[in-house]
């Protein structure tokens, strides 16, 4: 057989290699080989291991050979949760937050994600598609190579949602980074509904739903359930319908204030749960019990600025599985960078660097139904690969706040080098 790309003497490499279901407890630490080698051909894995490789593998001429001699390798980061296509920005809010306003607080002025519903409203589809294609840039500048996407700002400006959608499949087809798109129209109550919120679900899950389905323009359905948001029982009424037309499930759930949308998590089951800062300890059990994966959002905790943090220790003990992404959006999490979040969840989730790499690649990949395809680096699974800068796994969240991937392969393919 012979080999494309040829990654050798590895310093240490993770393969990420393991259970092959979303993995918590000791699970969750990922184990490094030394003097690793990584064969690629086709756009695909055909080894990852130790040195040598099996006799069937051998490089020719043709090979293109990469000497990876005291750095790292891990599979491509997979950002699970983002806001990734919106309009305008909200630094405004920051004298505001400075000031000692909160998050609801923010948004029940009218500000908050209803301001970037109306940027987003007003911006044509090439200033949307152009803004997000700069943060996928940035996104794969910093390691990511899988992201999921929701829409969400046009609430009840339909057209507006299927623009963010159509942006999302436009990057998807166009960008090295592949796009994974949820349908999160349920993400603020849209004040003309206040009064009515049963007539706005009827036209979410009776009129847009179906539509979504039929067009193809998302995987995944995302509520915002939060207090003065949606609550439980109209969650559930959104989640219930969007189960019965075939979508993935995610929920927003417990971020601010705790509702029960663990527990709502645990008995639909939705696929992931998001943010759970205020989780109680009884849905963390329920989510256990469940399977239900947490994507969980440190660098919102550290953006909000109140010091609360979800219970991530708590989880992984209990045997929740957990993912870690960004969840970028221009209100909660204006960054890109999932190197930070490692960063932050290290030093606020006091988890492993083995922890949180499982939890960008293979949870990760799990949260948004592709583990047979991506987050390892296993026989057959498409190669996507970084070349990390750093000396060891734990250099990457302890020397934090700058860029430390030197290459990116997406499928086989370099599509990114650090400028030398
Ligand atoms: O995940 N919580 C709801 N949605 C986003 C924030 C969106 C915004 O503020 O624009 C979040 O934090
Ligand atoms: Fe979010």
């Amino acid at each position: 057989m012979q080999i494309d790309v040829l990654l050798e003497h590895i310093g240490t490499l993770y393969t990420l290699e393991g259970e092959k279901r979303p993995r918590s407890k000791e699970a969750l630490k990922a184990k490094g080989v030394r003097d690793g080698v990584v064969a690629v051909f086709d756009g695909q894995i055909i080894y990852g291991g130790a040195y040598p490789l099996p006799e069937e593998i051998q490089a020719s001429e043709n090979t293109q050979r990469v000497d990876c001699t005291d750095k790292v390798v891990t599979p491509g980061l997979i950002d699970a949760h983002t806001h990734l296509v919106h309009g305008g920005s909200r630094e405004k809010e920051l004298a505001m937050k400075i000031a000692g306003a909160d998050y609801l607080e923010i948004y029940n002025a009218g500000l908050g994600i209803y301001s970037t519903q109306k940027a987003t409203r007003e911006a044509d589809f090439q200033s949307l598609y152009d803004k997000a294609r700069k943060s996928l840039d940035v996104m794969l500048a910093h390691g990511t190579t899988t992201v999921e996407a929701k829409s969400g700002y046009g609430i009840w400006d339909f057209q507006t949602e299927i623009k963010q959608m159509q942006v999302a499949h436009q990057l998807n087809a166009n960008h090295p980074v592949d796009v994974v798109s949820t349908f999160m129209g349920a993400h603020a109550m849209p004040a003309k509904y206040k009064e009515n919120p049963d007539e706005f679900i009827r036209i979410l899950t009776e009129e847009m739903m179906p539509f979504v389905k039929e067009e193809r323009l998302a995987e995944f359905v995302d509520v915002f359930c939060e207090e003065g948001v949606f609550d439980i029982e109209q969650s559930r009424r959104i989640l219930t319908a969007a189960k019965e037309l075939g979508f993935g499930l995610k929920i927003h759930a417990d971020e601010i204030v705790s509702l029960g949308g663990a527990q709502l998590a645990a008995k639909l089951p939705t696929l992931s749960a998001e943010h759970l800062i205020a989780a109680s300890d009884k849905g963390i059990q329920d989510m256990a019990k469940a399977g239900v994966i947490a994507c969980l959002l440190p660098g919102t905790s550290f953006n909000l600025g109140k010091g609360k943090y979800a219970k991530a220790r708590q989880m992984v003990e209990q045997g929740v599985s957990i993912a870690l992404c960004t969840d970028y959006n221009p209100g909660s999490c204006p960054t890109e960078n999932l190197q930070l979040i490692m960063t932050f969840a290290a030093l606020y989730y006091r988890l492993l660097p083995e922890e949180i790499l499982t939890a960008v690649t293979y949870n990760a990949a799990c949260a948004i139904g592709r583990q047979e395809k991506i987050g390892s680096l296993e026989k057959g699974k498409e190669a996507d690969l970084i070349l990390w800068d750093a000396p060891n796994l734990d250099y990457i969240p302890y020397h934090f706040g700058v860029n430390h991937v030197e290459r990116v392969w997406k499928k086989g393919k370099e599509v990114w080098r650090k400028a030398e």
